[in-house]
């Protein structure tokens, strides 16, 4: 039986306000496809850029979607799905093309690869905050970087969904975080997160610091939200043969290639991780375990009621106010 879901579209580029919610009659599940009831959504700073033309592929016109993450409940379930059965907790697996599958929106259909079981225990609030987040630090970090106890890790943008993650999947290892942020209100902040040091880089030089903060030889690994050409001056952290992995673009400029060789640089897509069956079995039991035993806590920064609210959801996240991951309840 068909239904109606509240969907945020929209049918231009532009600032937050081009987002509206509007009606939308979705059909019945068809084969291998999962209906389900959406009860929160999370930010991530991605859909800021799709919604705005920054990111790295375009939304199709008119009428997209938007939107990653979400937490909810399976409603209905189409022929041949074996996975999910009505009334179970599920996040979506962000694994997807924005404008025909973003998840902004009250119900959502969608194919049962890009659904994955809730944690035990997680209620939806937090459940939409925690998956793209730990999935992006631990794909990064742990699977493409080999990240090592004693490594010191450099966090660009530290105080973000991923940076954050990022500072407690570092911790989770036994190696030793290094936060930058480019405001001083954030510095307790992210040593209270799990942070060793932080560096605030509007007023302190980041290479340098680095360097000083680990005894002249650099940091093993580089975690960069931000690229720009700012990259190959941020080489300069890095220590010999270390790893540097860019998964941002919050500078648009293109990133220029740091020349501090010999050094690895990687640019991470969690759709490499989440693409494949045994990527997300391996993603979901990292999260899982990591919520269970507590290393892995999210950080939620603010949490907006209802989806009408997702217009300043999105200005929230462009003042860069935010500690963590900001969270519409739908
Ligand atoms: N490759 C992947 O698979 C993948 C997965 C997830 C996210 N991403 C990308 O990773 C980036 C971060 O995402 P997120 O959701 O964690 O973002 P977020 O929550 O908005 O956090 C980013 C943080 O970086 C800082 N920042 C913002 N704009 C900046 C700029 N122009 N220059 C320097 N610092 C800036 C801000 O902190 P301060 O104000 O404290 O400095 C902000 O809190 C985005 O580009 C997103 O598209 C990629």
């Amino acid at each position: 039986m068909s239904t109606t879901a509240r969907t945020v579209l929209f049918h231009e580029l532009g600032g937050p306000g081009v987002l509206t919610v509007e009606e939308v009659r979705l059909p019945a599940p068809g084969p291998g496809e999962v209906l389900v009831r959406v009860a929160a959504v999370a930010l991530n700073r991605a859909e800021a850029l799709f919604r705005s033309g920054g990111y790295f592929y375009q939304p199709t016109f008119p009428a997209s979607r938007n939107g990653y993450e979400a937490a909810g409940t399976v409603e209905a379930v189409g022929e041949g799905v074996t996975a999910f059965a009505p009334g179970d907790p599920v996040m979506s697996a962000a694994n997807f093309e924005l404008s025909a599958h973003g998840v902004y929106g009250d119900r959502v259909l969608l194919p049962d690869t890009m659904v994955v079981p809730r944690p035990a225990g997680v209620d939806e609030v937090t459940a939409a905050a925690v998956w793209v987040t730990y999935t992006t630090a631990y794909g990064a970090l742990v699977e493409r970087a080999a990240l090592a106890p004693g490594d010191h890790v450099l966090v660009t943008g530290a105080a973000g969904g991923v940076g954050t993650a990022a500072l407690q999947v570092a911790r989770r290892a036994g190696a030793v975080p290094i936060a930058t942020t480019r405001s001083e209100a954030k510095r307790r902040q992210l040593l209270d997160l799990g942070a060793e040091h932080v560096i605030v880089s509007d007023g302190e030089d980041v290479v340098k610091e680095t360097r000083r903060l680990t005894g002249g030889r650099g940091a093993e690994i580089v975690l960069d939200a931000i690229g720009g050409p700012g990259f190959a001056e941020l080489g300069g952290a890095a220590a010999e043969d270390g790893r540097m992995i860019c998964y941002g673009w919050l500078d648009a400029q293109p990133a220029l290639l740091p020349m501090q060789w010999p050094l690895t640089v990687h640019g991470y897509s969690n759709f490499a991780l989440l693409g494949t069956a045994e990527g997300r079995r391996r993603a979901a039991h990292y999260v899982g375990s990591g919520l269970a035993d507590g290393t892995l806590r999210p950080v939620v920064a603010e949490v907006f009621d209802g989806l009408d609210r997702i217009g300043d959801a999105h200005r929230l996240m462009e003042s860069n106010r935010h500690t963590g991951k900001i969270v519409v309840r739908v």
